[in-house]
């Protein structure tokens, strides 16, 4: 195996969201000068997408920075590079602990119209709550009492249902119908069809950071541009979509003008680039629609098996403006709660004629005084993903229908909409990911792991693997997929450092 120093390696990045643009970064810091970056859009950013709801600001993509303090990469970059606001930087917001859920106020309406009582509805929530805290703890416990969240949460539910509410039948059904709500919601932030397919054992590998989750006031794709200004003008290669990373030198050009390199990334459009290394931060929802052809030779079985059995659903948002609320003042969150769903359900039984069910609500979007009475609605799973075959008029026509059901006000008109597709993005195939039932830590391990494996004796860090998926704790964050570029970065940095210190032991 030829030495060579490390600014003169050849390294290429698929990929142009935030853990190939801070692998480059990192990179360019470390002293390689030979980094390019290869991205399928004519975008950078990837799921960080700012758009825009007439004069509104809105994101499409990642919206908050979750956990907003000091350990998180992303909160440090955001402060230096003076993008947050003064009260997202305080320290007492950065010292509180929300453990993933931000204590929002909210409004509950149900589905045969009527605003429901924080009294009575407010206990229903705590319950989940407290449920869903005990979920997070099988992982460090070693236990797991049923396979997947969902099935533990609902046993548990209904059991203390069951033997400690003592309201009436009809309260205590809708008391049950709000549960079915939330796990809408908790699909939501899993980026899951159903909480039915999210493993229980594993669900406490995500951490969350102090800090109370914070918003870019002038859009995420801030952090990107500033980002952006900081890599040479012409790093990135746009509209290429990477079809193909042939390594292990079987790529034959018969060109080959004295130095080789083991590795040809190929692209649809059939222009070819040679590289020393390449890191790929391709989300996994493509990784899993292209797992048979985007490697040549192909993946490894295990690393195979780990990204067909690792979960990426889809999550999306529905943006409406509407000319006045009818939310109250101080309402950060508005459930919808259907009275036919005391029985916990998350799917539904028919997706073409009921998929809004799937919706669980809104979250307001603040402060008033710059968005005026913008809501955004969240649906997940398999609804989600019919949505997206809908026109955007067939959409605002069965929000408006739902939301008239449950205020009970035939009268009120969204002004105007935008929802978020991202199940139909082709470079993405969905939203994020969560560890599905049956996976572990070693299925994110799996992921992670560089080509060629340990022991092999061809060169050593061929194909490398970043991007939200590939991090233990913080896989579907911003964060998460940052530092993950980062580390294949020091990864490269160390290898060439621990090569040249071998040499100068060996002098
Ligand atoms: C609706 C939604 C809401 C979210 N909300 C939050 C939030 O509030 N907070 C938070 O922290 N996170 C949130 N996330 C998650 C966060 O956006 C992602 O975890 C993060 O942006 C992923 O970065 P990445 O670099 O790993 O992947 P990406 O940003 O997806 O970048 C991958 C890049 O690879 C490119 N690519 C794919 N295939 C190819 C190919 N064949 N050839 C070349 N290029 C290719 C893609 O075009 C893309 O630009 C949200 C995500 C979604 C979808
Ligand atoms: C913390 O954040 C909240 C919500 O943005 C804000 O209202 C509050 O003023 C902040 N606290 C401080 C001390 O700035
Ligand atoms: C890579 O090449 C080496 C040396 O030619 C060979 O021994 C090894 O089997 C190849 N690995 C794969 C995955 O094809």
């Amino acid at each position: 195996m030829a030495l060579r120093p490390a600014v003169d390696a050849k390294i290429l990045i698929v990929g142009c969201g935030i853990s190939g643009i801070g692998a480059a970064q990192r990179l360019i810091q470390h002293g390689f000068s030979n980094v390019r970056i290869i991205e399928a859009t004519s975008r950078s950013g990837g799921r960080i997408k700012t758009g825009r709801l007439g004069s509104n600001i809105v994101e499409v993509g990642a919206n908050w920075i979750h956990g907003p303090s000091q350990e998180n990469p992303v909160f440090q970059l955001a402060c230096h590079y003076q993008l947050l606001s003064k009260e997202s930087m305080s320290e007492e917001n950065q010292s509180a602990d929300i453990g993933g859920h931000p204590p929002f106020v909210p409004n509950w309406f149900s589905s045969s119209g009527r605003k429901l009582d924080p009294d009575v509805m407010g206990p229903a929530v705590e319950l989940f709550m407290t449920l869903f805290e005990k979920c997070q703890e099988f992982h460090a416990s070693g236990e797991e009492p049923m396979p997947t969240v969902g099935e533990f949460l609902k046993r548990e539910a209904l059991r203390i249902a069951h033997e400690e509410w003592e309201e009436d039948q009809a309260t205590k059904d809708l008391k049950l119908a709000l549960l079915s709500t939330m796990l809408k919601l908790e699909c939501c932030v899993s980026g899951t069809h159903t909480m039915d397919d999210v493993g229980l054992g594993a669900f406490g590998m995500y951490k969350t950071l102090p800090g109370l989750d914070c918003t870019f006031p002038g859009g995420y794709d801030g952090l990107i541009k500033h980002m952006m200004n900081e890599l040479p003008a012409d790093i990135v290669l746009y509209n290429k979509p990477v079809k193909c990373v042939h390594w292990n030198n079987t790529y034959k050009q018969s060109s080959s003008k004295g130095r080789t390199y083991p590795v040809t990334v190929e692209c649809v459009n059939g222009e070819t680039f040679e590289a020393d290394h390449v890191i790929v931060t391709i989300p996994l929802g493509y990784l899993k629609k292209h797992q048979d052809t985007l490697l040549h030779p192909p993946l490894p079985l295990h690393k195979l098996h780990s990204i067909q059995r690792m979960g990426f659903g889809t999550n999306n948002k529905i943006f409406l403006e509407f000319e006045k609320p009818f939310w109250s003042e101080d309402c950060e969150v508005i459930y919808l709660v259907w009275d036919d769903e005391p029985d916990l359900v998350d799917v539904v039984s028919d997706v073409k004629t009921a998929w809004i069910k799937k919706l669980f609500g809104f979250t307001v979007l603040k402060p008033m005084e710059r968005f005026g009475h913008v809501l955004c609605g969240w649906i997940a799973g398999h609804e989600s993903e019919y949505m997206e075959t809908l026109t955007e008029f067939e959409v605002l026509q069965a929000v408006t229908q739902l939301i008239r059901r449950f205020t009970g006000n035939p009268t009120i008109a969204p002004k105007k909409l935008l929802r978020s597709q991202w199940f139909h993005e082709p470079y993405t195939y969905g939203s994020y990911t969560y560890v599905a039932k049956g996976c572990s830590g070693y299925d994110i391990d799996n992921l992670a792991e560089p080509l060629p494996l340990p022991g092999s004796n061809s060169q050593p860090l061929q194909v490398m693997f970043a991007g939200e998926a590939t991090h233990r704790s913080f896989f579907s964050t911003v964060h998460g997929a940052l530092i993950t570029g980062w580390r294949e970065a020091d990864r490269l940095h160390t290898h060439y450092t621990t090569l040249s210190g071998q040499m100068i032991s060996k002098l």
